[in-house]
């Protein structure tokens, strides 16, 4: 039987190509048990699960806790907002209290880039990287790739375009590290001011021009500004980046072709894309939300099998 290779699933730079379409396997036969009539398995029963979230989320909690739900595990949800870390408590003292009541592994959403890394470090649990500041999202990345699988029967080739914040995206990161690994060729577009200057290096085009991006691409997945992120005003205002970065349905007509349309979420409607473009057929957005939950049992599945 296959293995994943890795105790944490910390970032998408450390896994191998065969850990992910590992996940997408499985994850097939999760979507195919979930949209069953009984959509429970016992694949992790007597496995304890701390889901702790450090900042907001809505799609990434929501979607590991029904995850683990359907995999029949135990589940300790935490949030900071409400715990003792507003009374100075560590990060590493939070996860050791949560430990010593026997949890196997820990979601955790964090905003310090390299918080899961740390974690892994000092405690024996196994750790999921739900999203770290501006680090990694792995498995919004491994979930995208799959829904970019489903739609046009493989990513090997296909040309994938990011628009937007690319400099404070986590998503940006793990989607460039997980679509090379699979052999698609990536393009990052948006102002220069909202693109690092090290992303060339990961082997990612360049555009500033959306209209050139679009015709050049098969999918594009748009980013939202993350303005909670921003140190320094890095465009004029909302309103004149959606002038030049937002994808609305006269930019779609203007191609001669069809366009898969993605966004990680939340979205911004009326500034990185408009509501028709969200919700027009064009739009895989909620089949990506629906897969989070098959890819989620399948790495969650995947890892406790690899602490037996
Ligand atoms: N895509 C994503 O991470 O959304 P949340 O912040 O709502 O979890």
């Amino acid at each position: 039987m296959k293995q994943f290779s890795q105790k944490h699933l910390l970032g998408i730079k450390e896994i191998s190509t065969e850990d992910i379409q590992l996940v997408f396997e499985t994850a097939d036969n999760f979507k195919s048990i979930i949209n069953r009539p009984i959509k429970k398995v016992p694949s992790m029963r007597d496995v304890t699960v701390a889901n702790v979230f450090f900042e907001n989320s809505t799609r990434t909690r929501i979607s590991f806790e029904l995850a683990q739900k359907r995999l029949s595990a135990d589940i300790i949800n935490f949030a900071a907002s409400s715990s003792s870390v507003s009374k100075g408590e560590t990060l590493i003292d939070t996860v050791k209290n949560i430990l010593a009541m026997k949890v196997d592994m820990v979601v955790m959403r964090h905003p310090a880039p390299g918080a899961c890394v740390f974690l892994a470090k000092h405690i024996d649990a196994t750790i999921i990287n739900a999203g770290d500041g501006t680090h990694e999202h792995p498995t919004q990345a491994l979930l995208d790739a799959y829904s970019i699988r489903e739609k046009l029967g493989s990513i090997k080739g296909k040309k994938i375009v990011i628009v937007g914040d690319i400099a404070h995206s986590r998503v940006a990161l793990s989607n460039i590290l997980c679509l090379k690994k699979l052999g698609a060729e990536v393009m990052v577009c948006g102002p220069n001011t909202l693109i690092p200057k090290y992303i060339a290096s990961l082997g990612v085009k360049v555009e500033t021009d959306l209209m050139k991006a679009l015709n050049w691409c098969d999918v594009a997945n748009m980013l939202r500004i993350q303005l909670e992120r921003q140190e320094q005003n890095n465009f004029p205002s909302l309103r004149e980046y959606s002038m030049l970065y937002g994808l609305n349905e006269e930019r779609l007509h203007l191609l001669n072709k069809e366009i898969v349309i993605m966004h990680p979420g939340p979205i911004n409607r009326g500034v990185e894309i408009t509501s028709a473009v969200a919700d027009s057929k064009h739009s895989i957005i909620l089949d990506q939300v629906e897969n989070g939950v098959a890819v989620r049992m399948a790495v969650m599945y995947l890892l406790a099998g690899k602490q037996a």
